[in-house]
């Protein structure tokens, strides 16, 4: 490793997350949403580390969840976009992967393979648009998966504002989710991360908990101090140099010395997954103070104004985020998520596991 700049992923702060967020969910199971590369902290890592801890792990696609099991995982797993074909389908029986199923052509090749299938989760559209049966179409695809012979199904949906009790588009869901369930003798699921947190109205028996157990906060409520980053994002001093009033820093002169200052360079950029759209003043954490991002970030590189801190020289450690900022305060600066800044850190940034 050449350079300092670096991704350090703690796994016990997950794993005390997971204690934290269980307390949370109350009786509902716990399945530990880890797509996406376990929103950029390695699923491999995260699952062989809190399997045992939690009821179940999902992902978005079969094969991230072929990469789990080849990696000797052997929790149940949610495959939650389900199958885009019969062969696919067949894949996750042989995997014994739990699909997702969402539309009518899935349940068809169910028919064909049910025997080869412990159990599925049929998702119900509430009003996010985006996957499951409308409620209309239910009755008849409920009646269709269980004419194929498996009786372990789990009913499920998604909130799309679920941060928001009292939105209406929250509300509406939350009543088309409770006609739903009026009759429904199984497993039901509803809460992910901000649903879990604003203990959200409606059945769940699992929560699907993704964002809260890497530590991050949800945009709209104040901030959980129990749960604690499982990710820093950390670089060091690359050089320093003294620019006069009036000089310009970085790309496109975007930022203009106000004043004589003093800049360092760090040796980060868009190319690392730091994000091209961060405004001057971003915060960067730099030597344990709080300093603002200075220019454009390039690809390589990024400037930061250090003139108002102390005991800065070549080396200073820096925080992109972590614990100061943290990626959604950073998030709030790029006209971006914290769900975004964690899962897009290139593979050029070496990544360091603490236990
Ligand atoms: C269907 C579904 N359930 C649960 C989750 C987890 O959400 P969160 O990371 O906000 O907990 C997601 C995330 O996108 C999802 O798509």
């Amino acid at each position: 490793m050449t350079r300092a700049t670096a991704l350090h992923i703690d796994l016990s702060v997950i794993s005390a997350n997971v204690s934290t967020l269980r307390q949370r969910i109350g009786a509902q199971k716990f399945m530990a949403v880890v797509k996406a590369d376990a929103y950029g902290h390695g699923a491999v890592r995260v699952a062989q580390h809190i399997e045992t801890d939690v009821d179940a792990l999902a992902v978005a696609i079969t094969e991230e969840a072929i990469a789990l099991r080849e990696a000797g995982v052997v929790a149940p797993i949610l495959v939650l976009e389900g199958p885009q074909s019969e062969d696919e389908l067949l894949l996750m029986a042989d995997m014994a992967l739990w699909p997702t199923l969402h539309h009518a052509e899935q349940l068809a090749w169910c028919g064909q393979h049910a025997s080869l299938l412990s159990a599925a989760w049929l998702k119900v559209d509430t009003g996010m648009h985006r996957l499951g049966f409308s409620a209309d179409a239910l009755p008849q695809a409920l009646s269709a998966l269980q004419a194929t012979g498996i009786t372990d199904i789990t009913l499920m949906s998604h909130l799309a504002t679920a941060e928001y009790p009292e939105a209406e588009l929250t509300r509406l869901q939350q009543g088309v989710w409770h006609e739903q369930l009026t009759d429904w003798p199984a497993a039901a699921s509803l809460h992910n991360s901000a649903a879990a947190r604003t203990q959200s109205e409606g059945r769940s028996d699992w929560a699907r908990i993704g964002y809260a157990l890497y530590g991050g906060q949800i945009k709209g409520l104040t901030p959980d101090e129990t749960l604690r980053p499982a990710m820093r994002f950390t670089t060091s001093v690359l050089t320093l140099r003294d620019v006069k009033s009036g000089e310009s820093v970085g790309y496109g002169g975007r930022w203009i010395a106000q004043r004589d200052s003093r800049i360092a360079t760090l040796p980060v950029g868009y190319a690392d997954g730091y994000p091209w759209a961060a405004v001057d003043g971003t915060p960067i954490g730099i030597a344990h103070q709080t300093a603002p991002l200075a220019g454009q970030v390039s690809m390589d590189m990024m400037t930061v104004d250090v003139t108002d801190c102390a005991h800065i020289e070549l080396g200073a450690p820096a925080e992109l985020w972590g614990a100061h900022p943290t990626v959604d305060q950073a998030a709030q600066h790029c006209n971006t998520i914290g769900y975004e800044l964690m899962t897009r850190v290139t593979s050029r940034v070496p990544r360091c596991y603490h236990a």
